[in-house]
């Protein structure tokens, strides 16, 4: 079996959906269940004995060995994180605490785990650590998309964290020779993201008949994957990926941030038309402190070691992504009911005044 970790979260799920779509792998999950994780996203495995639920922290060390010593999983896959970048700029800590202490601690773990392994089950066994494309920091518009040679250049407490991570799963193949894979993806969006993030927040916001908020001038550009594309080069690196290797995964996508709410509305005036466009309730508000310009991802790697391509283009992946959202209301208010009203009062009250 593999083990996953933060697999109730946005792309974790997503992952373990396509994952049993495609293999009889069992799969185990062990999820803290923060703000972000949500177990009704996996509620069509609820009678399938090939997904196991462990609620608990990465940096649980005790939990880890007994999980590891009673389920022998062949791979780790660790999506467990903080993934919001405005919430780290107003509380950093349970970055620090998830991002970098967890994965420590999950790699201490794994490392014992590995030597205690048999020479065969040693020479399959991988580690794969799912990583940031805004580990690289920001690009002007004339420079060339991140490569796996870009230097690192973390500007938000969130990419800061998230590099920190990536640096230690390299060091644990350097020195103790941990068979680790790193994956650094674009932005995605899909089906059970959490509607902090851009899209999910403004369908719901539109919905609602609430102020669509743009930070800035909404001229920032972001590199769109489809999440079932990121599981896929996730398979793809894990089954063939070279032990050691970074591998950057994007889909050739960039947007400007408002070219992206324009399309979201356009799209709702035609499948939920009402008296007037959504375009009417985009608001400008301040911008987010140390907003990155631009990322976007050179795929060339992944393309041509592994073969991968992503299957959808934003267009059709946006289709996918509205409709989904438009049929399970009900997710959507289930997620954000509680904790998350308070975060909105957070982050956008203050930047509205
Ligand atoms: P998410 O916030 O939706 O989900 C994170 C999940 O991790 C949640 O289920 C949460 O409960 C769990 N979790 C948090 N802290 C934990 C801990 N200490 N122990 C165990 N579980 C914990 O995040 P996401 O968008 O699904 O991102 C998943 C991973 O992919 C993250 O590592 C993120 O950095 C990375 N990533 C995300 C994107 C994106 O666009 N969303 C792009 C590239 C990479
Ligand atoms: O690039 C990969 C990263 O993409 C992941 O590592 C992160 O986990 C993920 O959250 C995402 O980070 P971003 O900051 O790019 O995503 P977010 O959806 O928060 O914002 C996308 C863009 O939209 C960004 O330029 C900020 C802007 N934005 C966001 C929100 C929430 C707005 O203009 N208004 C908003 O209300």
């Amino acid at each position: 079996m593999i083990l996953v970790t933060g697999g109730a979260g946005f792309i974790g799920a997503n992952f373990i959906l396509d994952w049993l779509e495609q293999s009889d792998e069992p799969v185990l999950n062990l999820d803290k269940l923060t703000y972000a994780g949500n177990l009704e996203s996996l509620e069509s495995l609820n009678d399938d004995n090939r997904h196991i639920f462990v609620h608990g922290d990465i940096g649980e060390r005790n939990l880890l060995a007994s999980v590891l010593a009673q389920y022998h999983p062949r791979a780790i896959i660790n999506f467990a994180a903080e993934s919001h970048v405005d919430r780290s700029i107003h509380g950093p800590e349970d970055f620090i605490q998830t991002n970098v202490l967890g994965t420590f601690h999950l790699l201490e773990e794994t490392r014992a785990y590995y030597a205690s392994l048999n020479d065969a089950d040693k020479a399959s066994f991988r580690f794969l650590h799912v990583s940031t494309d805004e580990v690289y920091g920001s690009l002007s518009a004339s420079d060339p998309a991140f490569s796996e040679i870009t230097p690192y250049q973390p500007n938000s407490p969130y990419s800061a964290s998230k590099a920190a991570s990536d640096h230690l799963v390299r060091a644990y193949h350097h020195t103790y020779h941990l068979p680790v894979l790193t994956t650094n993806c674009s932005n995605n969006y899909g089906p059970y993201q959490f509607p902090e993030k851009l899209i999910p927040l403004v369908l719901n916001n539109a919905l609602n008949g609430k102020p669509l908020p743009i930070y800035g001038d909404g001229s920032n550009v972001r590199d769109w994957l489809y999440v079932g594309d990121h599981c896929s080069a996730i398979r793809a690196v894990l089954s063939k990926g070279k032990v050691g290797g970074v591998y950057n995964v994007g889909g050739d996508n960039e947007k400007t941030n408002l070219q992206v709410v324009h399309t979201l509305c356009d799209m709702l005036d035609e499948l939920q038309p009402k008296n007037s466009s959504y375009r009417e309730q985009i608001t400008f508000v301040k911008d987010r402190p140390g907003h990155d310009q631009r990322y976007a991802i050179n795929a060339t790697k992944i393309f041509n070691e592994l073969g991968w391509r992503p299957q959808e283009t934003f267009e059709t992946g946006i289709k996918k992504t509205v409709a989904w959202y438009l049929q399970h209301q009900d997710w959507v208010a289930n997620v954000t009911s509680g904790e998350y009203r308070n975060w909105l009062t957070k982050n956008y009250v203050e930047r509205a005044a």
